[in-house]
């Protein structure tokens, strides 16, 4: 499509660069220049400059730079024609005149952006007539009112085979573009009739106004409930956005989107005051997507059902969306309906104060993508490490690096354990350090800390352990056996443990262990931890009795999470049989069906 050279010289005149970039992106007056941040790459300090005088924007950051045309093609992604007619539309610059003629002349694209708007039109009328009652009561029983209907453009398609067919044909459109633009269909017999029929219909607009596609509800429980656009010259699916047209004012003004699923989803909520919501349409959340919306505003709100399917919807559109929005100063965050709900059901029966409440409870991406990894350990379908290896993965690619520790931080202590740990696989393998116990002992403990890097917070139980053989170091040798070294994960408390142990028939009072680690300063903090923390500690655990009573109770604990690990261990092999086909051993089921009784038989 060639321009008329006055015609673009008519735009840059009426165009005023500097207010039209502004509208997109804040500027600020900077001598005769205007300086903003780029929109086209991140940035935290602007180099985007434009020059009203000479009527065009240079990026000194990115290199990106042209007239308002250009700004307009690169901004919204349009090739230049679509650009120059919006820019045209705009300024109320005449392109050429509006002969049936010069429609057969125009591009295929140009009609089928015609025929686009004629449809749109057309059932936007047929809503009003007559045959159009049916679908406003419809509409009436959903809640839209009338300025919801007339914002986005509501119609009616009627139950007809050709009244769509003789509309277009009326306005000199070639049927055969028509049918391109999937308004139409060619019938055998030749000729061509109405794709929609007895439907409720939505368009979707470019940002740029051109209607680009429709969806037709059907009324009553007519399948497919939805009837789309399919890829056309001027649509392609999973690249637009429906109510982005109408949304991105709003989410320029709040600097965040609203993502949902459904057209009506949408419309709601924009009834509703949140008129920063688009619809994903039926697809899955793209890229391509992201990119766009990441034009407008950093923070994007993914609000899907509360089933499992939204669930899984919600996963994978996170999972795309940070890859493209997650960088510093971004984000991106869910909103989990109830299951059964949808954003449309929910603004109806909890009002916009519901809705609101909703988004401040929203998660971040991360946490909504981490949470149920780290619950894997917890319902025993999953091992510490992998649940770190997946959480570090999960961090790596959904967070930007300056946030990257305090991810480790949440998983940690999600996890009850020290986020250096979460680096070190030896740690992470074993799984006794994943099962803090309750603080028998109360809360007066002086956490020791290491010097070592990479140490830990003792357990509560290693505390414990300590504690009691400091007490009456003889003890130990009834326990050893039960209470190994190995069970612990804090070196300098396993080291203390295990000497005591090595050494228990020569130890009889706190005394000689105090000797016994007179040469060893990083022993003794353990040993004047545990042991000085209460003066009175000959009665801290009562006699004899009581101490071994304690340390009973800690050898059940420690031998019942062995059961535990071992016995998800046999589960996790028979299960990788069961998916491979192979035959589960005899060893293997009596195994388990000992450690079932055994577990069941243990109280904890
Ligand atoms: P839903 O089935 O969740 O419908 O599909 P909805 O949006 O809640 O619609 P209402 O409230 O029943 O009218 C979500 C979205 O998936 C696409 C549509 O974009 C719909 O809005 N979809 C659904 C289709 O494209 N075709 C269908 O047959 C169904
Ligand atoms: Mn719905």
């Amino acid at each position: 499509m060639r321009f008329d050279q006055s015609a673009l010289q008519e735009i840059h005149a009426r165009v005023d660069i500097a207010a039209f970039i502004g509208e997109y992106v804040p500027l600020k007056k900077r001598g005769n220049d205007f300086v903003g941040l780029c929109p086209f790459h991140n940035e935290k300090t602007p180099s985007f400059h434009v020059h009203p005088d000479r009527g065009f924007f240079k990026c000194f950051g990115c290199g990106t730079a042209g007239d308002v045309i250009t700004f307009v093609q690169k901004r919204e992604g349009i090739p230049f024609g679509d650009a120059v007619r919006a820019l045209a539309h705009r300024a109320g610059v005449q392109l050429e005149p509006e002969t049936p003629q010069a429609a057969r002349m125009r591009g295929e694209r140009e009609t089928i952006f015609e025929a686009n708007r004629l449809a749109a039109a057309f059932f936007a009328r047929t809503l009003t007539d007559a045959a159009g009652a049916k679908a406003r009561a419809y509409l009436a029983q959903r809640g839209l009112s009338e300025t919801t209907i007339a914002r986005f453009g509501l119609g009616y398609a009627p139950q007809s085979w050709d009244a769509l067919v003789g509309e277009l044909q009326r306005n000199a459109i070639d049927l055969r573009l028509a049918a391109k633009a999937g308004l139409v269909k060619p019938k055998e017999s030749g000729g061509f009739y109405d794709f929609y029929r007895d439907r409720l219909m939505i368009p979707t607009l470019a940002p740029t106004g051109e209607v680009i596609a429709f969806g037709g509800r059907a009324l009553g429980e007519a399948e497919p409930k939805y009837l789309n656009t399919a890829t056309t010259p001027v649509y392609t699916k999973g690249r637009h956005l429906f109510a982005l047209n109408v949304a991105r004012r709003a989410a320029q003004r709040e600097g965040a989107f609203i993502v949902v699923e459904g057209y009506l989803d949408c419309i709601a909520l924009h009834q509703a005051g949140f008129e920063n919501a688009v619809a994903s349409l039926g697809t899955s959340f793209t890229q391509e997507q992201a990119a766009e919306l990441r034009k407008y505003a950093d923070h994007v709100f993914v609000c899907f059902d509360g089933d499992a399917a939204g669930n899984a919807a919600a996963t994978k559109a996170v999972d795309i969306a940070s890859k493209t929005l997650e960088h510093a100063g971004s984000s991106v965050r869910v909103v989990l309906l109830p299951p059964g709900a949808d954003p449309d059901s929910y603004v109806r029966e909890y009002g916009s104060q519901g809705f609101r409440a909703l988004l401040d409870a929203a998660k971040p991406a991360i946490e909504f993508r981490l949470d149920p990894e780290i619950d894997r350990l917890r319902d025993g379908f999953s091992s510490p490490a992998v649940i770190a290896r997946n959480a570090e993965e999960l961090i790596h690619s959904m967070t930007p690096r300056e946030e990257w520790d305090r991810w480790r931080v949440y998983v940690a202590g999600r996890l009850k354990v020290n986020a250096d740990d979460l680096r070190n696989s030896r740690f992470l393998t074993n799984r006794a350090n994943f099962s803090p116990r309750s603080d028998v002992t109360g809360s007066r403990h002086v956490p020791v800390r290491s010097t070592a890097a990479g140490a830990v917070e003792p357990l509560s139980f290693e505390r414990e352990v300590i504690s009691i053989v400091l007490e009456e170091p003889g003890i130990v040798r009834e326990f050893a056996t039960r209470i190994r070294p190995s069970s612990f994960r804090n070196e300098q408390y396993r080291k203390v443990y295990q000497q005591i142990v090595q050494h228990a028939h020569e130890l009889a009072t706190t005394a000689d262990v105090m000797a016994l680690f007179g040469e060893d300063p990083a022993a003794m903090m353990v040993v004047a931890a545990e042991g000085s923390r209460d003066r009175s500690s000959t009665t801290r655990f009562g006699g004899t009795d009581e101490r071994c009573a304690h340390l009973e109770r800690i050898a059940e604990r420690l031998e019942h999470e062995e059961t535990e690990a071992r016995y998800r261990e046999l589960r996790r092999r028979i299960d990788e049989a069961f998916t491979a086909g192979e035959p589960i051993s005899d060893e293997l089921r009596k195994e388990s069906e000992m450690l079932v009784s055994k577990l069941k038989n243990v109280r904890v």
